[in-house]
């Protein structure tokens, strides 16, 4: 039986694969346990069951793997940039996400967004319930159509794909950016021309130092001033300060967020920019899909505390 700490509470029956091992966490209030409290759980228990707001980082990791004890981390996440994988790596612990429970969860939050941007959602219902609609009028709410748009997907792993796949559906022409060439029609493998060419942009590579701004002021400057900027995937990804600073001189259309850089702390010039829908980092969140999430970290841990070694393991 090994020792597991649960960072935060989890959806019903996430926690079921660890039945047989004894779990300590999370705090009775669910809140998070500070930097200093994680670095000294760490060195008590074998496995830590993480979200992506708990930094796991070489302070931690140390602290586990220092008297041998620690062995793996899962975050219940696919990303996992609040986790020191090198430092994980060179101390023998081994780092879990939860790929491909997400994904399409993710692309329907990333279409809702695209929808209520281009759409202007957000604004029409606002003034409507604060009663500053005063009937109908053919000059209002004009928004973008996102038939027949042309979509670019920066980042075409398994979300990003699935987000293509609704496209389809809407009759979009999707381009699409990544790493390397996917021989797949539609790829560009210059991302200031996808940026330049698509109606909607939507974000799906990882968080992390190598896509750190990647939409910095001087690639947001390449798209179209009709355009409808869209992101579920990492809040570092986009330069806050320069994308509030478009969308507020109106070189960017609109533009929907579910992540922020500095989570929950939402760039102030983001708060009262013209439309654009900001939701608190709700991509996964379905009953279902949590749940799926917590229950594949769990049984990653109970498989590496068993001896095993699961196929959900960062490389
Ligand atoms: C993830 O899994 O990385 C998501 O951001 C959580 O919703």
């Amino acid at each position: 039986m090994g020792r597991v700490l649960v960072t935060r509470r989890l959806p019903d029956g996430g926690l079921d694969p660890l039945a047989d091992h004894e779990l300590i966490g999370p705090n009775a209030d669910d809140a998070p346990f500070s930097h200093d409290e994680l670095v000294a759980h760490a060195g008590e228990v074998d496995a830590i069951v993480a979200v992506l707001t708990d930094k796991i980082d070489a302070d931690v990791l140390r602290a586990g793997a220092g008297n041998g004890r620690l062995r793996v981390v899962a975050n219940v996440a696919v990303g996992y940039d609040n986790i020191d994988v090198r430092t994980a790596r060179e101390n023998g612990v081994v780092v879990c996400n939860t790929p491909g429970v997400l994904d399409e969860t993710t692309a329907d939050l990333a279409f809702t967004l695209i929808l209520a941007a281009s759409r202007l959602v957000h604004e029409a219902e606002a003034d409507l319930r604060s009663a500053r609609w005063e009937g109908w009028g053919i000059t209002q709410y004009l928004g973008r159509d996102v038939h027949g748009a042309t979509l670019g997907i920066v980042g075409y792993g398994r979300i990003g794909r699935a987000v293509a796949r609704r496209a389809t559906g809407f009759s979009m022409r999707v381009l699409h950016h990544a790493r390397g060439d996917t021989g797949e029609p539609g790829y560009l493998a210059d991302l200031d021309e996808l940026l330049a060419t698509a109606d909607i942009v939507s974000l799906h590579v990882p968080g992390g130092e190598p896509t750190h701004h990647l939409l910095d002021a001087r690639r947001l400057a390449l798209v179209k001033p009709t355009a409808v900027l869209v992101n579920t995937a990492r809040g570092s990804v986009v330069d806050e300060a320069a994308l509030a600073d478009a969308l507020h001189e109106g070189r960017l259309f609109a533009a929907g967020l579910d992540v922020f850089e500095r989570e929950p702390a939402v760039h102030p010039r983001l708060l009262d920019a013209p439309r654009t829908v900001l939701l608190p980092h709700i991509g996964s969140a379905s009953h279902a899909t949590r749940t799926r999430m917590a229950a594949l970290a769990a049984s990653a841990v109970a498989t590496v505390l068993n001896g095993g070694m699961p196929p959900n393991v960062v490389r």
